[in-house]
């Protein structure tokens, strides 16, 4: 039996920072992951480049930028571990990085820079902590008793009188993703939120899709919204068209909220008073038809998608009924559509849902009910929007934890 003052299972984003900031406060840390490679997801995060955190983040009103039952939850551990924390950090390590659009920041050269610097924030300094990892090193049972948390695993058996669990959630099992974390919360009654993926592309039955799985490629700026009243969100980002349905930011933002059965809709010429520009076209007397008017304004795919079918618009325009013009800008600016389904967590960069904010404390991220027990990261019910909002969640709800060890 060894013995830590804590130990954290799960080597990513979340598990790697807690254990630095732990072992910087003079802490004995064991840090555990059943994978071989160290924090797969962040190397291969923001396209190779890991889109780290987000200007844009206001602790003030994380509804804006994150999901869950309580989206108030997560915003003590914000403002205490903001993304100018992090970037003074990236600032300290000497990585090169830059700010692409709405607040995102990514490395200039590679994910690999955010690795390396989270291991040597594990070296403890002259604190006189450390951490010690073992991986490629499965866990097999946790058991608690007056003597701390006893973890049995591949290299043995480890206690400590803390246990973090920042096993993330079910994104991409491919490499490594398990419900390990939501395991161990039901073992010591905490409850959960029901898992669903985010951030994944949506899909749609085969016959119905048909008529648009030629549009497979096609990319253009979009506003996309689902939900009704004052739960309706929307987003203005890009589409993206594939074989089996939609990608692209716009969709991945949506599909967070989508809920199952219920459709989105999606205005293909954002900003653009089709109708009216149709109008005009036809009281200037142009004889073009209305598919070529249409390409000065959308890809021409799209344009022949939406308008082939009518034969009313195969005339000149100026000879189409004003009925025909209006239906056609109308049903390019409110393409409503039901998906059967998403790409599900093979494709999924996240998971909603998870466990439920309500056992835990926003303060400490220790479970109300089983002192000494932490979660953090993406195995909690906290979920961000694209662009950095959820490794800053990772960072912070790390930090949050590694401070209260
Ligand atoms: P994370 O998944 O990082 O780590 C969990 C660790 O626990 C893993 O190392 C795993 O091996 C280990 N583990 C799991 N089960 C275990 C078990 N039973 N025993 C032991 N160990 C176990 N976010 C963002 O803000 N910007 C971005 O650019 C991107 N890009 C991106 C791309 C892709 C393709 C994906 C899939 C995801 C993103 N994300 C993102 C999301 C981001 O990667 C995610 O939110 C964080 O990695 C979550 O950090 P965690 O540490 O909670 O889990």
């Amino acid at each position: 039996m060894q013995d830590f003052d804590a130990i954290v299972i799960g080597a990513g984003a979340a598990g790697l920072f807690c254990a630095g900031v732990a072992a910087q406060r003079g802490l004995s840390v064991l840090l555990i992951d059943h994978s071989a490679k160290l924090a797969e997801k962040i190397r291969i995060s923001g396209g190779g480049r890991c889109n780290f955190t987000n200007r844009e983040l206001d602790p003030a009103t994380p509804q804006q930028h994150f999901i869950g039952q309580n989206p108030h939850f997560c915003r003590s551990a914000l403002a205490r571990y903001t993304p100018g924390d992090f970037i003074e950090l990236v600032r300290r390590h000497g990585i090169p990085h830059h700010e692409k659009h709405k607040g995102q920041l990514f490395c200039d050269r590679s994910a690999e820079d955010i690795i390396e610097m989270l291991v040597a924030e594990c070296g403890g300094g002259a604190s006189g902590g450390s951490v010690l990892r073992w991986m490629a090193c499965a866990v097999k049972a946790v058991r608690h008793s007056d003597a701390g948390y006893e973890v049995d695993t591949d290299n043995g058996l480890a206690r400590a009188r803390q246990l973090v669990v920042a096993t993330g959630a079910l994104s991409i099992p491919k490499i490594g993703a398990t419900d390990f974390g939501f395991r161990l919360a039901k073992q010591f009654g905490l409850r959960l939120v029901e898992p669903r993926p985010g951030l994944v592309p949506l899909t749609f039955d085969g016959a119905g899709w048909a008529p648009f799985a030629g549009l497979a490629g096609l990319a253009l700026p979009v506003r996309v919204s689902t939900g009704s009243g004052k739960a309706r969100t929307a987003f203005l980002e890009d589409l993206l068209f594939t074989h089996r349905g939609l990608s692209g930011p716009a969709i991945l933002q949506i599909s967070s909220y989508w809920q199952e059965g219920t459709p989105i809709a999606v205005d293909l010429a954002p900003g653009t008073d089709l109708a009216g520009l149709l109008a005009q076209a036809k009281q200037s007397g142009s004889r073009k038809k209305a598919i070529n008017e249409l390409t000065a304004w959308m890809p021409s795919r799209l344009a022949e998608a939406w308008s082939a079918n009518d034969p009313a618009l195969q005339r000149p325009i100026v000879e189409a009924p004003d009925k025909a013009l209006s239906s056609l800008a109308q049903r390019i600016a409110r393409w409503e559509l039901t998906p059967n389904g998403s790409e599900g967590y093979r494709k999924a960069e996240v998971t909603v849902g998870g466990v439920d904010t309500r056992d835990l404390s926003s303060q400490t991220m220790e479970a109300r009910a089983q002192p000494g027990l932490f979660f953090i990261g993406e195995v909690v019910d906290v979920t961000g929007w694209l662009g950095g909002y959820n490794f800053q969640w990772a960072w912070a709800s790390a930090h949050a934890c590694g401070q209260a060890l």
